[in-house]
């Protein structure tokens, strides 16, 4: 045993175990202690004062004596908590038939054929999968395969999921979470500069791929950088970005699990940066954004406001992500994601990697999908969110409190001087009943991110509520 050496030595985590004795937990204690006896390690809670839920409606949660949240930072329930289509698709599906993808069953052909429909021509192809992580992971294996390149591009603080290689391109997962090592980080896009700066920064990653033998598989991006602090400028960033990895031989993967259906004011977060969106995606595009820019999108810095400058020609093949994965509001909280992509690029992967998800793409996860996809389009959600998106960040820049807001749609995030005060500002909106939360490298970002439903009343208490918030706290 001894001449093992030093190496076969366990770890100090693999002494605890050997060394401390089993114990059952007692059952006992509040909700807050019984579940720290039971959850791994790697849980965390919201708020220095955790709320406890047990229903939700629409834009709004509510506690155990009957006490009224209003939820602005779910973007997973798109169209509403607990909304009635979403329970009796999914209840009457369950009641009938849930099986898998190798069956042929009509509703996901329906589905996939609807969900096509809303993107580019070039996007031709679905995936089925089950989070975000999952299909960040198979894009990433997909692109790897038909470049014949390893490595992969991300931004600073990007987060992409939990898989191993999801987590590995994730930076904001802290410095004990290792990235791959063909893994090459580039700071964000910022609203203050040319769309030409992100992609030098890019190209000079794509340089140093090639040089190190990798070569650039592609550029993965979540298409309005949220845990980078939610960056949807400037325009013409992500395409510019995209045509330098093209030019070595890469592809453009955009991550639309925040920005996708709808939230950023354009039916695709991609579409922002390109006008490449379909007149079947309810008009939600953004080619019909008018002569003052993109449509519910901008910088708000001091009192001025600079919207998001128009994009370029409209519906070019360039300016069309090679992939795209789409998850969180897929099926309003049903476990349901997508990798879409282009026949051709899957084709070779399709052929020698088998590919099967038990639960992707299930009869019941597609029935929720179903009534998603048709309130996203039927009720024009993205319109609603640029619209609506527009009045929350005007509103929260006229606090005077925040250094700047950037926003798309019903996605803002709101500069502030220290990761303290914003956790301050969300404890004391929290205590007030409003539900956000913070982001960024710096953890300085105030996070705004409400259900697409949310109405005018809710974001006048908002409103009413971040500013006595900001009052308690101190602008
Ligand atoms: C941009 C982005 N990509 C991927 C994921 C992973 O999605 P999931 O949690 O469904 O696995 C997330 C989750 O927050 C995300 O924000």
């Amino acid at each position: 045993m001894d001449d093992l050496g030093e190496t076969a030595r366990p770890t100090r985590a693999v002494q605890a175990v050997r060394a401390e004795a089993p114990s059952r937990p007692t059952r006992a204690g509040t909700l807050r202690e019984r579940r720290a006896a039971v959850l791994s390690p790697s849980y965390r809670l919201f708020y220095s004062e955790p709320v406890e839920l047990v229903a939700g409606r629409g834009a709004h949660l509510f506690d155990a004596q009957g006490r009224d949240f209003l939820d602005m930072y779910n973007n997973v329930p798109a169209i509403g908590h607990s909304h009635p289509g979403v329970a009796r698709a999914v209840a009457a599906q369950a009641a009938t038939l849930n099986t898998h993808t190798r069956y042929l069953t009509a509703g996901l052909v329906d589905y996939a054929e609807a969900l096509l429909d809303t993107f580019p021509a070039e996007l031709d192809r679905v995936t089925f999968a089950c989070s975000g992580s999952e299909a960040v992971d198979l894009a990433l294996r997909m692109a790897r395969c038909a470049t014949g390149r390893r490595g992969i591009i991300v931004s600073a603080h990007a987060y992409h999921g939990t898989t191993a290689l999801a987590a590995a391109v994730s930076p904001s997962l802290g410095p004990d979470n290792p990235l791959g090592p063909e893994v090459v980080t580039v700071d964000p896009p910022d609203p203050a500069e040319a769309p030409g700066d992100f992609a030098a920064r890019v190209a000079a990653a794509a340089d140093r791929l090639e040089e190190s033998g990798a070569g650039a598989a592609c550029l993965l991006a979540d298409s309005i950088f949220s845990s980078d602090g939610v960056r949807p400028g400037p325009v013409g960033a992500l395409p510019a970005a995209a045509a330098q990895v093209r030019a070595r031989g890469g592809l453009w993967v955009a991550d639309e699990v925040q920005p996708g259906f709808g939230r950023t004011g354009a039916m695709w977060g991609f579409e922002r940066h390109t006008g490449a969106s379909r007149d079947a995606a309810g008009g939600a595009g953004i080619s019909g954004a008018g002569a003052s820019g993109v449509a519910g999108s901008g910088t708000v810095t001091g009192g001025a406001v600079a919207r998001d400058g128009e994009p370029g020609e409209a519906g070019g093949a360039d300016d069309v992500p090679d992939i795209a994965v789409l998850g969180k509001p897929m099926g309003n909280g049903m476990p349901i994601s997508a990798v879409i992509h282009r026949e051709a690029l899957g084709r070779e992967f399709g052929q020698r990697v088998r590919y099967f998800n038990t639960f992707g793409g299930s009869p019941v996860s597609i029935a929720a999908a179903q009534v998603v996809l048709a309130t996203v389009l039927g009720e024009d959600l993205p319109g609603r969110a640029a619209r609506l998106g527009e009045r929350i960040a005007r509103g929260m820049a006229d606090t005077g409190a925040f250094s700047q807001v950037r926003y798309a749609g019903l996605f803002a995030g709101a500069q502030l001087d220290s990761a303290e005060r914003a956790q301050a500002v969300v404890d004391a909106l929290r205590a007030r009943r409003v539900l956000i939360s913070a982001s960024g490298a710096g953890g300085d970002v105030l996070k705004v991110r409400p259900p697409l439903i949310v109405d005018d009343d809710d974001i006048d208490r908002f409103l009413t509520e971040l500013d006595a918030a900001l009052a308690e706290v101190g602008r």
